[in-house]
């Protein structure tokens, strides 16, 4: 095989097989293929597109390109999910000890964050004493019997598409919906569960704009999963507003354990039940409507809050972190920011609030930077909310009085007024299955 004629066959829009496929990714991952012939390749991937057959196949081989994690020890049982990057967007720290409670085997590896989305890894590290990092065997012995582990990605997972992703950042193909799918599925794939439910987001601070483009790219990777034998679900999740209230790691954390405690934000708890039943339905082989009445009385019983505290305890946390979330780090300094003028909002651009965020500790500028625990922001009126001048619309918390000034002009351009309320806008927009094509 000559890599010269693949790319001259996708150039010219046919179908590569799965070893034509399989020969680009290994040849990729161990030199033998340079960085320029791959970059021509994504270049005629990004023209001419791939089939579903193609895609899966691409997804497999980068899967199939490093370390796998064997989770066969847990049946059936082993569920994953996967949020597409948002911000406010803490209900893997629910819907992980929720499913759990109920059965499920979550053995999960997690993401930083990202630009202006935060990141799960990041989020748990503002818990005093939490390990991201465990063995292998400490890791499936938690989640034997706890039925929940959480650590940062680790080994060498998918290491053809860390390769290929670093390559398509500096060649403009990142946008491309085969691509962005096989380089998702394939480190869902190697994490090894069984079953999967993507939260796939869409809006102003989502990496999928509009809706039509977060189905496409839903679809796109529940035919993969399904193709390399996992039962994937994606749920399409409104991010043009921030999900719950609290943005930033500590106060994302304490957020969520309000939820888990019965309380919290409606939309949060909303989002995370819904996720939660199509974890469960997967996983136990139940209806999504059974599988909805066993999380709610989960949440509602407690079972989901004493699950969490078993999880945190069991890797390292602070268990009194349970008792008083106040044990985490607090800002020194903690100020509201006040609306400008009266009225409605009428939208929250959700990405330039997510940079506020950052701006005030919360996310990194560069990769090597520290992000502060405790810093973010506390939204108080939402998209919809009648306001009157003056009116706190937000606090935040920094330790930086430079950080505050910023974070809060930051904060108030990304927010707009106008005379008349919004149109109300669906937190769930829909669901995409493997049998719904
Ligand atoms: N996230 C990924 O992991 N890969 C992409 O290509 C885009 C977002």
């Amino acid at each position: 095989m000559r890599v010269y004629d693949l790319i001259q066959k996708k150039k010219n829009g046919e179908e590569l097989t799965p070893a034509e496929l399989d020969f680009l990714v290994q040849g990729y991952t161990n030199g033998t293929i340079p960085d320029y012939q791959m970059s021509a390749f994504a270049m005629a991937v990004y023209f001419q597109s791939m089939t579903p057959a193609e895609t899966a196949a691409l997804t497999d081989a980068m899967a199939r390109s490093g370390d796998t994690v064997d989770l066969s020890c847990f049946g059936d049982l082993s569920v994953d999910k996967h949020s597409t990057g948002g911000v406010g967007d803490k209900t893997t720290l629910i819907v992980a000890p929720l499913v759990a409670s109920l059965g499920c085997k979550v053995a999960k590896m997690s993401g930083r964050g990202l630009g202006h989305t935060g990141g799960t890894v990041d989020k748990l590290e503002s818990i005093p004493g939490y390990k991201t990092t465990l063995t292998g065997e400490e890791f499936l012995s938690q989640v034997s019997e706890i039925g929940v582990a959480v650590i940062g990605q680790s080994g060498n997972l998918a290491p053809a598409d860390k390769k290929l992703y670093a390559l398509r950042d500096v060649t403009a193909t990142v946008d491309s919906i085969p691509l962005i799918a096989s380089s998702i599925m394939s480190k869902k794939l190697a994490a090894g569960s069984h079953s999967i439910v993507l939260d796939v987001k869409f809006g102003s601070g989502a990496f999928m704009k509009t809706e039509e483009d977060a189905a496409t790219l839903a679809r796109a990777m529940v035919d993969i999963g399904t193709e390399c034998g996992r039962n994937v679900t994606a749920v399409l999740t409104n991010m043009d507003i921030p999900l719950g209230c609290g943005i930033g790691n500590a106060l994302e954390v304490a957020e969520a354990m309000q939820v888990l405690r019965g309380e919290g934000p409606d939309d949060l708890r909303r989002v995370s039940l819904v996720l939660a039943a199509h974890m469960v339905s997967l996983s136990l082989g139940i209806t999504v409507d059974e599988a909805m009445v066993r999380v709610e009385d989960a949440l509602d019983n407690g079972h989901a809050w004493n699950t969490f505290c078993r999880w945190i305890t069991a890797q390292g946390g602070d268990p009194l972190v349970c008792q008083d979330p106040s044990r985490m780090k607090q800002s020194s300094i903690i100020r509201e920011v006040r609306a400008p003028r009266s009225g409605y909002i009428t939208h929250m651009n959700t990405e330039k609030i997510g940079e506020a965020a950052v701006v005030l500790g919360a996310g990194r500028a560069r990769k090597e930077d520290d992000i502060d625990p405790a810093a973010g922001l506390r939204i108080l009126k939402k998209t919809g909310d009648l306001v009157h001048e003056g009116d706190a619309l937000a606090i935040l918390h920094t330790e930086r009085e430079d950080a505050f000034e910023d974070g809060a002009a930051r904060y108030l351009d990304a927010i707009a007024f106008g005379e008349d309320a919004p149109a109300a806008m669906p937190l769930i927009s829909r669901v995409i299955r493997a049998e719904n094509k």
